[in-house]
């Protein structure tokens, strides 16, 4: 709608759902069991969470600030609170890149996840044993038709979301599939703590072992918590700011990153005590749930069904954090030009498809062409996760800790400087971006 009035969420519940919604996705089922895998389980978790704590709520915070006071998009936000063609609205337009370029391989991923759900669906998976899914995985990622059918099939599902506005499509969205992925993961918990592995999967994920941790695994744990909770990009900026002026955040930021994390880590029991049950290799890389859990749960008794349950909640998780993204594009794209949501979105959707196209065939046509190494899959993984999101997150907790200050602290409690505030003020001024910069540096240079 042009120059219509900005939504904004129904309830305070509504914005709860939804920025979990964005923070729990393929981040947490796909990504964070086959990270913590490679990494080697209790050192990293041990590490991310730390990350979570010191950098992640702070910067979430900063985010949601910035789209609050601002109750402008992800570029705008920054002007309003700063002046018009501020330098400061650089980590905006850096998160409108992040978000194509993070699109386009979570999509292709979602488009997996929708193909796997498919053959659940069918009962494909009866009767076939570890290798012959594999083998379906590797007719998959070997098919660039099938992988790009199914790459625009999330994108249109993912973009009529965002067609249908914020309180009929991503508030309603939310809704219905945040409780419903609750439900289905606290069902699939309950069955893995009957299996033999459980407890092996506990120690594997809560134990940290004497494993080296290098410099990259921990830019990795930095990279992901950011990730995981939709931070440095804009998309917590801009479901904040459909939020009244009025809400205080810190509550809110504690909640959505209780819930990532906790979810994340009741992923990682479900999907180790499945891989050590059947003593397969935690660290399988990005396959993991898809080359072996379909074969093992055809073993278990119920096991088709937890297979269309598991893949079904992947979905949901996947969908309703992609829509996070997409709004992020559209809402700076309609306000800044003030052109309508509907042929916007479908534009930012087109876009995102034939963007998404490379990573489609960076497991077949195109496996070879690569840059620094790395395919455009992982290329595109690798520059936003660990580069992109970390600067976006380094900037905005600056902009808030020296730009905007005490006063703006004061204003996210609601009350004058107490030690809470404090803490805020100079974990955003000084700790997060340090950590971050540190973690950079010695990506980039080494110590
Ligand atoms: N947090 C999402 C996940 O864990 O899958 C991914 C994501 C969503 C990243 C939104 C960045 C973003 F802005």
């Amino acid at each position: 709608m042009k120059g219509a009035v900005r939504a904004h969420w129904g309830s305070r519940m509504a914005f709860v759902l939804a920025a979990a919604g964005s923070a729990i996705g393929l981040g947490n089922i796909w990504k964070f069991p086959y990270v913590a895998g490679v990494n080697g389980g209790g050192l990293f978790v041990l590490i991310y969470i730390f990350c979570i704590l010191l950098v992640g709520i702070p910067v979430f915070i900063a985010e949601l600030y910035i789209g609050q006071q601002g109750q402008k998009n992800v570029v705008e936000s920054f002007e309003v609170l700063d002046k018009k063609r501020t330098v400061w609205s650089f980590p905006g337009y850096l998160g409108l890149v992040s978000a194509f370029f993070i699109l386009s391989f979570y999509s292709v991923v979602g488009g997996w996840v929708l193909d796997f759900e498919y053959r659940s669906l069918m009962f494909q998976f009866s009767g076939m044993n570890h290798k012959d899914v594999g083998e379906i995985l590797n007719s998959l990622f070997s098919n660039p038709l099938r992988q790009t059918f199914w790459h625009f099939c999330f994108v249109l599902l993912s973009g009529s979301v965002v067609w249908a506005g914020v309180s009929k499509g991503l508030e309603r969205f939310n809704k219905v599939l945040m409780p419903s992925l609750l439900v289905i993961l606290l069902g699939l918990l309950g069955y893995s703590f009957t299996l033999p592995g459980f407890s092996k999967a506990l120690d594997f994920l809560f134990f940290p072992h004497a494993t080296d941790i290098s410099a990259s695994s921990i830019l990795e744990a930095v990279g992901h918590s950011f990730f995981t909770l939709s931070l440095g990009m804009g998309a917590i900026l801009t479901y904040g700011s459909y939020l009244s002026k009025k809400e205080s955040l810190s509550r809110v930021a504690f909640t959505v990153a209780f819930l990532d994390t906790t979810i994340a880590l009741i992923a990682g029991m479900i999907i180790f005590s499945i891989v050590f049950s059947f003593d397969l290799e935690p660290a399988a890389g990005p396959g993991l749930i898809f080359a072996t859990l379909p074969s093992l749960f055809v073993q278990l008794p119920g096991g088709s069904i937890l297979s269309i349950l598991f893949f079904l909640l992947v979905t949901f998780a996947a969908l309703t954090s992609a829509v996070s993204i997409l709004e992020v594009v559209v809402a700076f794209w309609t306000e800044r030009f003030n052109t309508s949501r509907h042929k916007t979105t479908l534009v930012v959707a087109l876009v995102v498809f034939l963007f998404g196209l490379p990573s489609v065939f960076s497991t077949n046509i195109m496996s070879d062409v690569k840059m620094f190494g790395l395919t455009f899959f992982d290329l595109f993984d690798k520059l936003t996760s660990s580069y992109f999101l970390p600067i976006g997150g380094l900037l905005i907790s600056l902009f808030y800790g020296w730009k905007l200050g005490p006063k703006a602290i004061e204003k996210t409690f609601g009350g004058p400087i107490k030690f809470w505030s404090t803490g805020l003020l100079w974990l955003t001024r000084v700790v997060a971006p340090l950590a971050i910069f540190l973690v950079l540096y010695n990506m980039a240079v080494g110590f």
